[in-house]
């Protein structure tokens, strides 16, 4: 399955291609890098040259954006209830992967569903934490917000305070994922819902190396460990490329479902639907694992 994020009124993918995307983020256009987007681009959409900023890649690795007018140091976008700080930043990032709403919206659906459930949430890899906020607006009893970059963690507590979460308990952490995984497994602490958007590559806070392929078999097993008997929920996430979905769909079958077979699985495609054109962007895949009601 694909699973498309069109329910965004404040960003919009207005085309891409020739390795670009051209984004509006409220009323910023940016233009940057996206390596899937390898067919032409439609050069007489006006736009493309009308960028606010374009962020340049260097031949030396990284890169910077080229600003075309002045622009704030970072504004703010909405998705439902939620606030999000946007800023580009020197890794072509912007604070927000818009496709993620598509898995926001699985899993504030679920806890929906299941309020009546006392459900604890954990958010590993958790970024800025769009995924935290969700699952804290949707009505968890509590969510855990684990990433190695101090200043990411920051940021997720502003968009915290931008949402109106407060009040919500909402516990962030600076640590590896792996090593916090296992601290909770000695401290008898489970989760009724785990996810996880590993990057390619990483590192934790004191250089602990993540790659893909050779830590998410541990990490996942680490996981199951602290995976509640009535868990309700488990989503992978990974915009690894060359990796297909069927591989977690692999995963979840030999790993989760014989641990969980009280569950089922969807896995496929996420993608974000280009405006200008009828095309989407592909932006990672998705193993999803729920419980059965
Ligand atoms: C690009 S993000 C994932 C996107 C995010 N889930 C979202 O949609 O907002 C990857 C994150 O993983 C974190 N990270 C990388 N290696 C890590 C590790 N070993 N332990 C904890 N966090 C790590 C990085 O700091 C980064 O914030």
């Amino acid at each position: 399955m694909v699973k498309t994020a069109d329910r965004w009124n404040d960003y919009r993918l207005l085309d891409a291609g020739d390795g670009e995307k051209l984004e509006q983020w409220d009323n910023i256009v940016l233009r940057r890098p996206d390596p899937q987007a390898i067919w032409p681009r439609d050069k007489s959409f006006a736009l493309w040259n009308r960028a606010d900023a374009v962020y340049h890649r260097s031949s030396s690795g990284g890169g910077k954006w080229e600003y075309k007018k002045k622009l704030p140091e970072s504004w703010t976008i909405r998705y439902d209830s939620l606030t999000f700080k946007v800023s580009p930043t020197g890794f072509k990032h912007t604070g927000i992967f818009p496709e993620q709403a598509v898995n926001w919206d699985w899993m504030g659906d679920l806890i929906r569903t299941h309020k009546d459930e006392e459900l604890r949430i954990l958010n590993l890899f958790a970024y800025t934490g769009g995924a935290t906020m969700a699952c804290s607006a949707a009505g968890a009893a509590e969510v855990v917000h684990v990433d190695a970059a101090k200043g990411m963690v920051k940021w997720a507590q502003e968009n915290r305070d931008l949402s109106g979460l407060q009040d919500r308990r909402i516990r962030f952490i600076v640590d590896d994922v792996q090593k916090f995984v296992e601290r909770e497994k000695r401290r008898g602490r489970t989760y009724h819902g785990i996810l996880m958007d590993p990057p390619s590559y990483g590192r934790g806070p004191d250089g602990e190396m993540w790659k893909f392929e050779t830590e998410i078999i541990k990490l996942i097993n680490a996981c199951l460990d602290i995976l509640d008997e009535h868990a309700l929920f488990f989503l992978i996430n990974s915009y690894t490329t060359g990796f297909s979905s069927i591989v977690l769909e692999d995963i979840m079958k030999t790993m989760i479902l014989t641990e969980h077979p009280d569950g089922r699985i969807d896995t496929g495609e996420v993608a974000l639907p280009i405006e200008h054109r009828n095309l989407l962007l592909p932006c990672g895949i998705y193993g999803r694992w729920q419980r059965n009601d």
